[in-house]
């Protein structure tokens, strides 16, 4: 850019009103409404905008349909609402944090931002966002009083973040692909999570989420937990690899698990402390598991037809009698180290565990044996989980 090219005045500053330059080296301040209008006639503002912390008045920034840097607000106890009218596009980051009279963000034609950060906005109510941000490389959404994510609405994202935003009542978007990491987390336990044309992912945490619909997901080539949400089920029914782990922890409504196409997890799978999830039997074509299988649960039955392959150790312990799954078809495999790691599998434990944990069976659970004491293994600490499964189920 020419030096002259730098400090383009605009025509308004001839008549001796406001004037501004529409490139500057650095951030410029607004510190007054006076001073956003002042940049009307820019078409392209290059440069950062930052507003003032003790800015109260509503701050409109006409005109701008270009932002070739930052805008952000950092603590502010009084501004209230923010617009911009003909704004599109945003380079840098839109950044907004400890904000804490927001109400409002009126961005009628912004589409496209690099980044999202807004926190800590505990007011924020009102997203006027008509055309909808569908770029941005990273958004991260936490503690605002959002009941809505309209205007928000990401077609490829690298990482998204929403949390603690307890009014949100739905999160659903057009993502086709998320290529770091989606987090969903404290947000209304009641949220409903649609996000239609996702086809892979790499990372994805869920916790508090009250149902999680995954249409199209083919592919995660990292990890995905689902962890203290209520929801009554959990279905992905194109998914066939996941390139990392799968963890279903504590989502203590979950009654059915469904992944009709998944035949590989690259590393470790763990369903544990699912009061409710009492069947095991929606992984039909589960066929290797890279790491461990690790279960720990209520369950009656637990039904993995097409494994074949556990690199790591395999813990099974339910409450329920499954001691014949346990005997006729995971034993064989770990006899035949299918199973490469360290086996453990016990229906009728009165405290099921995690992997590394010590079953304590109760009652007349084993068909083979017909043993109808308690067994408190760890009284039988010589015997070893090995040797006792050896005595009992053998
Ligand atoms: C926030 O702004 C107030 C003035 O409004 C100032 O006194 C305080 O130091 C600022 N806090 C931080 C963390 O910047
Ligand atoms: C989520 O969906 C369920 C079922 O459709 C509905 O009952 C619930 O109200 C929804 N949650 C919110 C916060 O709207
Ligand atoms: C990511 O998703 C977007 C939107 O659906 C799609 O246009 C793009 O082709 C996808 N990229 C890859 C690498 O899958
Ligand atoms: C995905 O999660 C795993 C495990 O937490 C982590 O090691 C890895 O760096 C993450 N990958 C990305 C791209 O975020
Ligand atoms: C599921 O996968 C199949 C085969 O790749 C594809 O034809 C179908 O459209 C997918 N379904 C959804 C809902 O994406
Ligand atoms: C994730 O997997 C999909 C499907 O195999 C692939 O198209 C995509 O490039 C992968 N993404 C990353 C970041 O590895
Ligand atoms: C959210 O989930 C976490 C587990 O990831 C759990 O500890 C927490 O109690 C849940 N919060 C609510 C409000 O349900
Ligand atoms: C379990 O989920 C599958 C797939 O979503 C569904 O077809 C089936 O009806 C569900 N079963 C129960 C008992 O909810
Ligand atoms: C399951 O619950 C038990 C008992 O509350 C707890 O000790 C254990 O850490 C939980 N397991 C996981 C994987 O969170
Ligand atoms: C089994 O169910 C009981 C009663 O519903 C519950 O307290 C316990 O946490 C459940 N155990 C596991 C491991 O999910």
């Amino acid at each position: 850019m020419s030096p002259l090219a730098r400090f383009v005045l605009p025509a308004l500053a001839a008549t001796g009103t406001a004037y501004a330059a529409c490139s500057i080296s650095g951030t410029t301040t607004i510190e007054n409404n006076g001073d956003a209008t002042a940049m009307a006639s820019c078409t392209t503002f290059t440069g950062g905008i930052a507003i003032e912390t003790g800015v109260q008045e509503p701050i409109s920034i006409s005109g701008v349909r270009e932002l070739d840097g930052d805008l952000s607000v950092k603590n502010n106890s009084n501004l209230e609402s923010i617009s911009a009218d003909s704004l599109e596009t945003i380079k840098g980051k839109f950044e907004l944090n400890d904000v804490r009279a927001l109400n409002t963000l009126s961005f009628p034609k912004l589409s496209t931002v690099e980044e999202i950060q807004w926190v800590a906005l505990p007011k924020l109510q009102n997203l006027e966002f008509t055309a909808e941000v569908k770029k941005a490389a990273t958004v991260v959404i936490s503690n605002t009083q959002l009941q809505s994510l309209k205007g928000i609405n990401i077609e490829t994202i690298d990482k998204i973040d929403i949390n603690n935003n307890p009014y949100i009542s739905d999160i659903s978007m057009q993502l086709g692909n998320i290529t770091t990491s989606l987090n969903l987390e404290a947000n209304n336990p009641e949220v409903n999570i649609t996000f239609p044309n996702l086809e892979w992912a790499f990372n994805m945490t869920f916790r508090n989420c009250s149902s999680i619909d995954l249409p199209s997901l083919e592919t995660l080539n990292g990890s995905m937990g689902l962890y203290g949400n209520v929801l009554s089920g959990f279905a992905a029914p194109n998914l066939t690899k996941i390139g990392g782990a799968l963890a279903l922890v504590s989502n203590t409504e979950m009654t059915n698990l469904s992944l009709p196409e998944l035949t590989e997890v690259s590393q470790n799978l763990q369903i544990a402390n699912n009061t409710k999830l009492h069947k095991i039997d929606g992984l039909p074509k589960l066929k290797t598991i890279g790491g461990a299988l690790d279960f720990n649960g209520n369950f009656t039955e637990v039904s993995l037809p097409a494994l074949n392959d556990v690199d790591g150790a395999f813990n099974l312990q339910s409450t329920g009698d499954v001691q014949g799954q346990c005997d006729d078809f995971f034993k064989p495999l770990s006899d035949k180290k299918r199973i490469k790691g360290k086996f453990t599998c016990f229906g009728s434990v009165a405290k099921p565990g995690g992997q590394g944990t010590t079953p304590t069976v109760t009652g007349a659970n084993s068909k083979k044996t017909g043993a109808a004491s308690t067994l408190n293994v760890q009284k039988n600490a010589a015997m070893g989980l090995m040797g006792l499964a050896a005595a009992f189920f053998m």
